[in-house]
């Protein structure tokens, strides 16, 4: 069987992100429900202006976009943009989604609320996820307010290796690991045996190295949004409702900070 390897937006975008997104079973109504979590505790407005920092395919955009919010999301995956932008033709309604690098956000107050869920946090080194928060920071309005939805440090999924049946062929995900000493989750080599084109599908370099999230304990995030400038630092434990209190054994970890 031919192998070939694929980057980031390719493997990650095409093959993960949208085939085995869509593949998991209540997906749509999972989302539905986060974005009903933000709504609420963050007590948004119809008509609110939210940036969606590191989007997607737009699934959650699409749904604010569909209850009423004015959505500005990017994403640094073309493809993913790209199936985001059909999304929100086919769902009829407006959605500013564009390709861009959290690492280059330079807007100038312009956003209620800023988002990033499902852990689009933590890809970099502590430097520059300290800058990314500066960015969002200077996003925000006045009133404005952040969600990271991240996952909790102290209570992280248990990664298992999988197989699973998408179209097209198989996807066998290995699990990821945390390097405890450098408190980073690196993600692993994940492998697709595409069995349309009869081909083995491998992440290059470029992907494999693009895998890795950095793990942020409460104490430290607060301390870092602090230092960002932000007054208000909230935590929750999931990022579903009913709110509960974050804990050590929580799902999620998620923060809010109001400026
Ligand atoms: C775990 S996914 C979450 C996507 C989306 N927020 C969701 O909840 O479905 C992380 C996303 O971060 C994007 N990403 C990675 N590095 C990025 C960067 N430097 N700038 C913008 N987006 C980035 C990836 O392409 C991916 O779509």
């Amino acid at each position: 069987m031919e192998q070939v390897e694929l980057g980031w937006d390719e493997f990650w975008a095409e093959i993960f992100r949208v085939r085995h997104r869509s593949a998991i079973q209540g997906i749509e109504q999972y989302d539905k429900l986060i974005v009903s979590f933000v709504i609420e505790v963050l007590n948004l407005k119809k008509g609110a202006e939210l940036l969606d920092i590191a989007c997607g395919a737009g699934d959650h955009s699409v749904e604010f976009a569909k209850r009423g919010f004015k959505i500005t999301a990017f994403d640094i995956s073309h493809s993913l943009i790209d199936v985001a932008k059909e999304r929100a033709k086919s769902e009829k309604v407006e959605v500013n989604f564009y390709t861009s690098d959290m690492r280059d956000m330079s807007f100038k107050s312009q956003f209620k609320v800023a988002v990033m869920l499902s852990h689009s946090f933590g890809f970099f080194d502590h430097e520059m996820n300290k800058h990314v928060l500066k960015g969002a920071y200077d996003a925000l309005k006045d009133s404005g307010c952040l969600l990271l939805d991240l996952m909790n440090p102290y209570n992280l999924p248990r990664f298992q290796k999988t197989w699973t049946q998408l179209e097209g062929g198989f996807l066998l995900n290995e699990p990821h690991v945390l390097d405890a000493p450098a408190g980073v989750l690196r993600g692993r080599p994940a492998m697709f045996i595409d069995t349309e084109d009869d081909r083995i599908v491998l992440m290059d370099q470029d992907a494999l190295s693009n895998n890795d999230i950095r793990m942020y304990t409460a104490l430290e995030i607060r301390e870092m949004l602090k230092e960002t400038g932000f007054k208000k630092i909230e935590f929750y434990g999931q990022h579903i409702l009913p709110r509960l209190p974050y804990a050590a054994n929580s799902e999620r970890m998620v923060v809010i900070a109001h400026r």
